[in-house]
């Protein structure tokens, strides 16, 4: 029988955790400040963006939204960031992507001042995941590795399998896996012979944007999967990458979707919040 990882129950106890600190902060005058920007309306962001605001309001951080219109200037979003980039009382900044298609999102995440950039897309905090050293982790892949740590299971010395290269997950998760000892192998687009590779994997991420992508053909028996898609199925139910009715027998855990993956995101950025003052 396989175990589900609760990533609802899992991003609570961190929020609890943090909650706790935050007040403790409060008490030695400390307190946070999140800006969130937003440009456009994508239901999706606004969804998103709302969840951080609450789990902010949860924690005891402040969070200044700004909800820029669709027609925002490069100029302009970069003169927003400047400004909070030397705000003293803004300790992190986020821009919510993606961006409408006349700004450069590479330029708006590089001129994010490293020490503000809670979201760890800056090639700084890239490259200092990269070399070992101190620095903003992406959210996503460092919820995947408390999703993994909490739930007991072991990364040192597995295989571990990611799908996927994208800067936001696959790459910097890629590298987690790493630091925990794994042994990793990417696999994206241009795989050849992709499932020979994922049969191997003890621990099999699937990041591939791509609704129902992996089953069971896909898995070795008694594998771990975590699931970082969200997508809606033709019958406009939730599903992941990942088809987890085929999927789930043969795993030994497995992330669901939703209330896998996605709560840990929001809980990561609230510990990269909190550490930010720390
Ligand atoms: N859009 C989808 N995921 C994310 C994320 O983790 N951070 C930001 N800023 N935008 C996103």
């Amino acid at each position: 029988m396989y175990k589900i990882i609760d990533g609802k129950k899992i991003s609570q106890e961190i929020k609890d955790e943090l909650k706790e600190k935050v007040s403790a902060l409060k008490a030695e005058g400390k307190n946070i400040c999140l800006a969130v920007i937003q440009v456009g309306g994508d239901p999706a962001s606004s969804v998103y963006v709302g969840n951080k605001k609450k789990a902010c309001a949860y924690i005891g951080i402040e969070s200044l939204i700004y909800e820029l219109p669709e027609e925002t200037t490069q100029d302009e979003l970069l003169e927003l960031v400047r400004k909070l980039n030397n705000d003293n009382k803004v300790n992190g900044i986020l821009v919510q992507l993606p961006l409408p298609k006349q700004i450069d999102e590479n330029e708006v995440i590089q001129t994010i001042a490293p020490e503000k950039d809670v979201d760890g897309f800056n090639e700084k905090n890239v490259g200092a995941l990269c070399v070992g050293s101190k620095g903003f982790v992406s959210c996503t892949p460092s919820g995947i590795i408390q999703l993994l740590k909490r739930s007991g299971v072991e990364i040192s010395g597995k295989r571990c399998v990611v799908i996927g290269r994208s800067n936001i997950v696959g790459k910097p998760m890629s590298l987690l896996l790493l630091r925990e000892n794994g042994t990793v192998t990417i696999c994206h687009s241009r795989t050849e012979n992709i499932k020979e590779i994922t049969k191997q994997a003890d621990i099999l991420v699937v990041a591939v944007g791509k609704p129902k992508f992996v089953d069971e053909t896909f898995i070795k028996e008694g594998a771990v999967v975590i699931d970082v898609g969200i997508h809606r199925d033709a019958d406009n139910k939730l599903c992941g990458d990942v088809d987890f009715e085929r999927t789930a027998p043969h795993t030994s855990a497995i992330t669901p979707v939703p209330g896998g993956v996605g709560p840990m995101t929001v809980a990561m950025l609230m510990y990269n919040c909190v550490s930010s003052v720390e």
